[in-house]
């Protein structure tokens, strides 16, 4: 939510700034701006909307060249997304862009008296803050100091100041920013993305900690003025793929990576002996045996891998599972104690609820365990220990890759704890463990038949409603598979499990309605005699059935429109093979529709605000 970026170096800031902020729109597309001091003076253009509109302002009004500067992408939070709204906030000599919400800003506005403000957002109080400070003597960093002092909220606050030019200086407190590092020249921003067309050193930035661009380096140190100790790393994927690689749409690009995403997942986790290793787990095997219960934590497609874990994770390892939406977590008084493990599962590593549930987690002495995509990233820095997706960038809006790579990871996690508690026999373990390795194989199966959900897209498109079905596993796919035609194609879509049918939402079945349902396994035919009866039901009532099921499926098959044919695999590992054509189908029923795929209407990548 919000993106930022920030360069100092030789090149030309202008061209850095904007090409790091096209690279970090997906966090959030409702206006762009950027800042630079030159001459004594900021100079700065910012306009609503996405950031073209940003670069035919500064098409028709240039900027003078410089090697210094800021930018921002914003998501609006406070105050609508017009160009007064628009980021960098400039009082006098100071500019500022700010990610996150100042919660105090009105009673901040009011103790700035007189200063008339240009906008409605809670970001300005910082600017004009700033420059109270600056114009009282204080260097940029102690100026920082003392405003973040006033802050309430989250926040990551960069600020430049015309009248030191060669220096950045930003702040950060439950918000993203990381620092990238080059030959003589250095970067800010909410995410490496933004910098790795020139750098793929960078370090990690702790809680509570300011830091200082200057020619001379990088300096870090904590709010109160101590020298903090930082981590450097090196970001494991380059320029190549973050860009598009001749698919119309990065969302498509990942659907179509998830082959290759889902095998870097699971590469190296197995030893010689065919044995599950999570060395990462930095936990003992006794601490393991300890634990008595499981809490998934997450949001949105990251909560729908938690309730597909639950199934896998309780039956291999028998310890009960509990999967909560983050946001719900802390504020219910949960019960968790030492021996709970929590897991969080967020692919961005930013998510600010999630988060929140990891502090209420380990104030209560719970050990917490994240599933991450993002190196560096909040949550795995603030978690006891992390299982990294190996994804790589994740840059459409909507998860798909992410969600994939989430599955195996807790799929490796149930396995592992099944393993040191001795729950499950080599065998069965090594067999799974196999089959996991197979699905890259399924995945690509399923993106080959491609043709009969883009088929499905061009008929469904003046649908206003789907449905979703499935059962156990296939449950949760339906969900997921629900909130990507939401988010994508903007219509009216949810997922149900299919038992409840007869409780009430069969009452939506009508003359046409698309209907699609996740069938289970062959094999699993108590399971899969409910759900084919459920589509007969739907069915008989006139909607129209497309049917997720194995190819020689007979029963399924006779009561569908549409058959799009699963490769035959153990249930619990289903939903890997069963979201592919919907995440599809709601990518292709978008485009058809002419929507933006990859930033769809109101919604932002990473989620930093509760
Ligand atoms: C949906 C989607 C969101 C995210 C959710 C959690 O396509 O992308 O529902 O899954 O906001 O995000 P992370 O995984 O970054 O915590």
């Amino acid at each position: 939510m919000c993106g930022i970026v920030g360069y100092l170096g030789d090149r030309d800031g202008l061209d850095v700034v904007l090409s790091g902020l096209r690279r970090l729109e997906y966090r959030g597309y409702d206006s762009a701006g950027v800042a630079m001091p030159v001459e004594g003076a900021i100079e700065w253009r910012k306009r609503a909307g996405k950031i073209s509109n940003l670069e035919e302002e500064i098409a028709a009004r240039p900027l003078p060249p410089t090697s210094v500067a800021i930018g921002h992408t914003r998501w609006a939070t406070h105050g609508a997304p017009t160009d007064q709204n628009s980021h960098p906030h400039v009082a006098g000599r100071v500019a500022i862009v700010h990610n996150g919400i100042i919660e105090n800003h009105d009673q901040l506005r009011a103790e700035l008296g007189d200063v008339e403000f240009a906008s409605e957002t809670d970001s300005e109080v910082a600017a004009h803050l700033m420059l109270r400070e600056v114009e009282s003597g204080k260097g940029l960093v102690d100026a920082m100091r003392a405003v973040v002092e006033k802050l309430e909220g989250a926040f990551t606050l960069v600020a430049v100041d015309a009248q030191d030019p060669d220096r950045i200086v930003a702040a950060r407190r439950n918000s993203p920013l990381v620092v990238g590092v080059g030959e003589r020249e250095y970067f800010l921003a909410s995410d490496v993305a933004a910098f790795i067309a020139y750098t793929r050193d960078a370090i990690e930035l702790g809680q509570d900690q300011i830091v200082e661009l200057t020619r001379d380096g990088v300096n870090v140190t904590t709010f109160d003025g101590a020298p903090a100790e930082t981590k450097a790393f090196h970001v494991d994927w380059d320029l190549e793929a973050a860009q598009k690689q001749g698919f119309d749409w990065y969302m498509r690009k990942e659907i179509f990576e998830q082959p290759k995403a889902v095998s870097d997942t699971l590469l190296g986790r197995l030893n010689d002996k065919g044995e599950l290793q999570l060395d990462e787990l930095r936990m003992s095997p006794e601490l393991l045996r300890r634990v008595n219960k499981i809490v998934i934590v997450a949001c949105g497609t990251a909560f729908y891998a938690g309730l597909v874990a639950k199934y896998a994770i309780e039956h291999w390892t028998r310890i009960p599972c509990e999967v909560e939406l983050a946001s719900e977590f802390r504020y219910r008084d949960p019960i968790i104690d030492p021996m709970t493990l929590v897991v969080t599962i967020s692919q961005s590593g930013e998510t600010a609820d999630t988060l929140m549930a990891i502090r209420h987690a380990r104030e209560q002495h719970a050990k917490v365990i994240a599933i991450c995509n993002t190196n560096g990233a909040t949550i795995p820095r603030e978690s006891d220990a992390v299982i990294y997706t190996h994804a790589g960038p994740e840059i459409g809006v909507a998860s798909t890759k992410g969600f994939t790579t989430q599955l195996v990871a807790c799929y490796l996690l149930g396995l592992y704890l099944a393993q040191v508690r001795g729950m499950k026999y080599g065998d069965e373990i090594a067999a799974l463990l196999s089959e996991l390795e197979r699905m890259p194989e399924a995945i690509q199966k399923m993106l080959d038949a491609k043709s009969t959900v883009y088929d499905l897209a061009e008929e469904l498109v003046d649908a206003t409603s789907v449905l979703f079905l499935g059962r156990h596993v296939g449950y949760p796919s339906a969900l997921e598979g629900a909130l990507k035609l939401k988010e994508l194609a903007y219509i009216h879509a949810e997922g149900f499990a299919a038992g409840e049918l007869k409780h009430g939402p069969i009452a939506l079945i009508s003359q046409d309605l698309p209907v699609f349902v996740v069938v289970p396994p062959k094999g699993r035919d108590q399971l899969r005699d409910k759900v084919i009866s459920n589509i007969a039901e739907v069915r008989a009532r006139g909607a129209r059935t497309i049917v997720l099921a194995e190819a020689d499926d007979e029963e399924a098959r006779a009561v569908t429109d549409t058959l799009i044919e699963l490769p035959k695999v153990s249930t619990l590992l289903q939903p890997m093979v069963a979201i592919i054509p919907l995440q599809l189908f709601a990518c292709e029923l978008a485009t058809v529709k002419g929507h933006d795929v990859d930033q769809p209407r109101n919604l932002a990548k990473s989620v930093t605000v509760e």
